[in-house]
Order: structure tokens, then C-alpha cells, then sequence
């Protein structure tokens, strides 16, 4: 399928520049601009034409991009996909600098569920922001190194003898970054740092510094089926998202895609799928509150996250139904407790989406002895009232460093996004 196999290719290359939250926002807005996107700020005042292409971001690393409706958000309504720019790892701790035993170490903390194993003996490396201060004004600058330069170490297992059966970590004392044997070095990260973001070290005015694998997303299996890769969850659906609403033309409803941060750690933050961003921007696009009401009556959301594909080594994983497969087509994930958003009816609409865009639709519900992961669709949902559903690309290996997702299943996605986007009947 040489069409999917191109569609991979923009993927891989997404994939390979977005280290950070903020880079994948810097990524879609690069394409945007390109695509005759306007960047709106919300601290102006609120002038989006009938049909024109705009987009908004929150904090740097959340953005809502889309195309407004011709006709009236209450009489149309808003047909909108959302997935998360974050993903698990590692943030650089203040202070945290340390020689011991002849080594100089970098203290880190956890960012959401990584499985922290994966990340050991990786050569890791930094990207993140630094706060660029000029007079008065504090802004973000982007920095990203792809040398690598911090490992975290296992032990021998010559001195750990059981570490095959379990290797317990204690992700405190476990994970502090190896960076020098020749002293002080941070300060050298720091150097590296405002090169790559084109800024002096005397006007950084602080930091955020994340940790990331930068060995490039790769293609692998016999026909190249599968893609493996750090970042797979969820960057692959902000991919997907961003292709769907670039396939769409100006119709009477509004189409938006919503990319949010913080989803890892539960979404309640500033730009996060709890936050007021989402509805902000469609009661703003409504033009009145009495219209808002109205338009997320009329709306619907997609929520789109990585799905568990069965592992054919940890097959009792999943429900003896339902079993998606990679390659197989995208998910529709159910789950009776609401932690997916998926409803009756809503999982009813996006079969019909799958039937015209020509896709399979898989289902996942969790084992009843096994909680199932939360995302941000029913978080949504109670945040805004809109309806919702969850669907997701299955994977293998959700929060390894490295994970495993099919080729085949983002062309899927695209078009059933796409559908998505573009429908207009159906509520
Ligand atoms: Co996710």
C-alpha cells in the first residue's frame, strides 16, 4: 500500500521533531502557516471570518487549530477532533546537580507513566524551553540537542543477580542522569541549550528541560508494516489530526482539531483538556453564550489516543472478544465505568464515519480484573457538555521509550478522522 507507506514517512519525520510538548505545537503551526492558517492570539480581539483557516495556542504546547463554519456554530455546530501533545519521561530537576563516586549526575522527576525500564542504557539526550528575558518581557525559546550526552545506567547483573526476574526501580534513586566523568556539567548543557535556541546565556531567565531518546522513528516488520518510535503515544493522533483538517475544505459547520497538554498527568492545568481552552475558543466562535449553549448541542468530538493492540506474548491482556490487532484497522475503545467517552450512540455515528470512509473499525473494552486508561474524552465531555467518542490506533509498548504502532493504521485513521470532520448530518 504505497500510499500509506508516504503517509508514514511525514509521520517518522513528525515523530523525529517533536522531542517536547511545545515542539509538536511549533511543528503544526509550521504546517498551518504553510496551509494559509491564521495565528490568533486570545488575548486580542476575537474577528475570525466565515470559512477563514485560523489557529490558537495555549502556553506554547496546547493549540486549537480549524477551519470556521460558513454557517452559524448555534444552527451548525462544531465537528472536532482532539488528542494530547505530552507524553511520558523525564523533566531536569533545579539544583539537582551532583559528583558522586567520580561521576556527576542530573537529578530528574517522573513525568506521567513511563515504563521506566525502557529508559535505562538508552543514549538519552535534552530538548525543552528556555526563558528568554530581554528588558522587561519573558518569552520562550525552544531548544532541542540530538547528540547524546545522559544515560541512566543499569547495574551489572553480576551484581544484581535476580534483575531478569525482577528488576525493581526505584524511580528516585534509579534514574539519575549520567553526564560527566570530568566534573560540573550542566553548565555545558545550559551552553548547548541557548545555542541551539539562538539566545545569549546571560538573558536566560529560567528553564524547562526535558529528557528524550533521540534515536530516529523507524519502519520496521517484513513489508515495513510497523512503526516504532519514542512519542508514538499520542503524537501519532496530533499527526492524524492535523492531516484530517487539512483535507477539509470550508463547509457550514466549524471543524476543529484540539491538541492539549498534560493529559500524562491528568489534563487539570493551564492548557490541558480540563482547562477552559477548549470552550473558551467555541464560545467565542459561537459569538454569545446563549449561541454557545446551543452550538455544543450540535456538536460532537472525536477524541483520538493510542489503543492496546493484543500482544501475541500477553494475549490474556485483553477481553476474549475483543482483541484489535495491529494493522488491523482503527479502535473504538468502550468502557461500561466512562472512562472512554464513547457512548451508544456516539459509538453508533463513528461506525458509520468508518463504513463511509471504507474503514475497519476494531473494539477494545478492558478485562473486568484490568482498569482500562483514562484520556481526555470524557474529560471533555463533562467539561463541556459536547458528546463524545474514543477511538485510538492500537499499539504495543504504550509508554516504553519505545514504542510500536502499524503503518497501515494511520492512513486508516486519517480518513476516519477526515469523515469525521467533514460530516455534516449526523449529531
Ligand atoms: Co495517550
Amino acid at each position: 500500500m504505497s500510499g500509506a507507506i508516504v503517509g508514514a514517512g511525514d509521520l517518522l519525520t513528525f515523530l523525529d521533531g517533536c522531542p517536547t510538548a511545545a515542539w509538536a505545537v511549533r511543528r503544526v503551526t509550521e504546517v498551518l502557516n504553510e496551509r494559509g492558517f491564521r495565528r490568533v492570539s486570545e488575548n486580542s480581539v476575537w474577528d475570525i471570518e466565515p470559512g477563514e483557516r485560523f489557529y490558537v495556542v495555549r502556553s506554547g504546547s496546547s493549540i486549537i487549530a480549524g477551519i470556521a463554519g460558513m454557517g452559524k456554530p448555534a444552527v451548525e455546530g462544531f465537528r472536532i477532533v482532539g488528542a494530547h501533545t505530552d507524553f511520558p519521561g523525564f523533566r531536569v530537576k533545579p539544583d539537582s546537580e551532583r559528583i558522586r563516586e567520580g561521576l556527576t549526575t542530573l537529578g530528574v522527576e517522573v513525568y506521567g507513566s513511563p515504563i521506566l525500564a525502557t529508559w535505562f542504557d538508552r543514549d538519552l539526550t535534552f530538548a525543552g524551553t528556555l526563558i528568554e528575558k530581554n528588558g522587561d518581557t519573558l518569552s520562550r525559546r525552544l531548544f532541542v540537542l540530538d547528540q547524546a550526552l545522559c544515560r541512566i545506567s543499569t547495574p551489572a547483573i553480576h551484581l544484581n543477580k535476580g534483575m531478569n526476574e525482577a528488576f525493581k526501580i526505584n524511580p528516585e534513586d534509579h534514574t539519575p542522569l549520567i553526564l560527566s566523568s570530568s566534573g560540573p556539567a550542566f553548565d555545558a548543557v545550559l551552553e548547548m541549550a541557548c545555542e541551539s535556541a539562538g539566545i545569549v546565556r546571560d538573558s536566560v531567565a529560567g528553564w524547562s528541560i526535558e529528557v528524550w531518546d533521540p534515536q530516529p522513528a523507524s519502519l520496521s516488520g517484513i513489508d515495513g508494516e510497523f512503526i516504532c518510535s519514542g512519542r508514538i503515544d499520542n503524537l501519532a493522533m496530533c499527526h492524524a489530526s492535523v492531516e484530517a483538517l487539512l483535507h477539509q475544505e470550508a463547509a457550514p459547520h466549524t471543524a476543529l482539531i484540539a491538541l492539549f497538554n498534560s493529559e500524562e498527568v491528568g489534563s487539570a492545568t493551564v492548557n490541558g483538556a480540563a482547562s477552559t481552552f477548549l470552550p473558551s475558543i467555541l464560545e467565542r466562535m459561537s459569538g454569545g453564550r446563549e449561541e454557545y449553549f446551543r452550538a455544543v448541542s450540535n456538536s460532537l468530538f472525536v477524541s483520538a489516543d493510542g489503543a492496546h493492540a493484543v500482544h501475541p506474548n500477553f494475549a490474556g491482556k485483553h477481553d476474549p472478544s475483543c482483541r484489535p490487532i495491529i494493522n488491523g484497522g482503527p479502535v473504538l475503545k468502550i468502557n461500561a465505568k466512562e472512562r472512554y467517552a464513547s457512548s451508544d450512540i456516539s459509538s453508533a455515528y463513528i461506525q458509520s464515519c468508518a463504513d463511509s470512509a471504507g474503514v475497519t473499525l476494531q473494539r477494545f473494552v478492558s478485562r473486568n480484573d484490568m482498569p482500562c486508561g483514562s484520556t481526555i474524552g470524557s474529560i471533555t465531555a463533562a467539561r463541556t457538555g459536547l458528546s463524545g467518542v474514543d477511538v485510538g490506533s492500537p499499539m504495543l509498548s504504550m509508554h516504553s521509550v519505545r514504542e510500536m504502532a502499524g503503518t497501515r493504521d494511520h492512513s486508516a485513521m486519517i480518513s476516519l478522522l477526515e469523515t469525521h470532520l467533514r460530516n455534516q448530518g449526523q449529531r
